[in-house]
């Protein structure tokens, strides 16, 4: 049976990796997109995801989120992801309209009182979500579980401490972590080993299809990005969230007990994962800690030739 799930992106030129996958995956029965600002602003991250969906042939409904941060002003990411939010990638103007509901409130509709449970893949800031959870206390009840790609149990990549989803709207995240939900977190401890490597995007070039066109498009971009940093390969964040949720057997994880630092001087945004156990406290997330690399890849060309015909 298909997982119903909805995909929460700021896309975003990894997060149209995760989509074109998402999208693809027999596993997934993908209600909604919603998109947030985050990597570009939030008109930008909007149009960006229905460009994507209208691409792809895709009959997937997408609604507008937030447009800032629910405390802060809002830090885009173009030296990452570039003016436009999808790198060097022009796709035409969507034909997928903009639903006429916020994105918190396709939450509610399309979770509290169903008969089945819906998945969250978060793949931006969190800011969508912790709206959603503080005007329907209800919502956690519909939802079966919070695959997130965002955090870290070791360094930061927008600060020393902090990566990026987390430190953007670090209050937002703080309401999503300490909700109760079961959350999994595919942070940099995984997404730095998720690297596609230059002869393994070269090898995609040969799929045809639109979905493949696009993904190679945006690993080429991210794979000169992520060499000028000392990275092998290009890394794949967010696709590596929407992996787990495919194929979780795939990663190693641990549950530990996790809060997130809203008032740091040197540490706003960073995941402080309990590690050692020193607070006695509850596990509340599943921390990823690796991926199977190989496997990984596999499933990334698999999804790809599946937009052939
Ligand atoms: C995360 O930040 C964004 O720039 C990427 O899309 C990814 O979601 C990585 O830190
Ligand atoms: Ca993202």
């Amino acid at each position: 049976m298909k997982r119903p799930v909805i995909i929460d992106c700021d896309p975003g030129t990894d997060d149209t990796i995760a989509l074109v996958m998402a999208l693809a995956a027999e596993e997934l029965d993908v209600k909604a997109i919603t998109t947030v600002a985050g990597n570009q602003t939030g008109d930008k991250t909007a149009i960006n995801g229905r460009k994507i969906v209208s691409y792809l042939k895709k009959n997937v409904p997408v609604a507008h989120g937030a447009d800032k941060p629910i405390m802060r002003p809002l830090v885009t990411a173009p030296h990452v992801h570039g003016e436009s939010g999808m790198g060097p990638v022009e796709l035409p103007d969507p034909v997928t309209p903009t639903l006429d509901i916020k994105a918190w409130d396709l939450f509610y509709e399309l979770t509290v009182d169903k008969s089945e449970k819906v998945h969250l893949i978060t793949l931006g800031p969190l800011t969508n979500v912790a709206i959603a959870l503080m005007k329907y206390p209800a919502l956690k009840d519909g939802i079966e579980g919070i695959t997130m790609m965002g955090g870290s149990a070791c360094y930061g990549n927008d600060t020393p401490a902090a990566e990026y989803n987390i430190y953007a709207d670090p209050e937002a995240a703080r309401i999503v972590f300490d909700s109760g939900i079961p959350i999994t977190m595919v942070g940099l401890d995984c997404t730095h080993k998720a690297l596609l490597m230059k002869d393994e995007i070269d090898s995609m070039a040969s799929v045809p299809g639109t979905g493949a066109k696009l993904a190679q498009d945006m690993m080429n971009h991210i794979y000169e990005f992520a060499t000028r940093f000392g990275f092998s390969g290009a890394v794949m964040h967010d696709p590596s969230a929407v992996t787990a949720v495919i194929k979780p057997e795939l990663f190693v994880t641990a549950p530990y007990h996790v809060v997130v630092e809203t008032k740091g001087k040197y540490t706003t945004g960073k995941t402080v994962v309990d590690l050692m156990g020193v607070t006695k406290k509850d596990p509340n997330v599943n921390v990823v800690l690796d991926i199977d690399r190989e496997g990984f890849v596999q499933l990334v060309k698999k999804l790809l030739k599946s937009y052939e015909s």
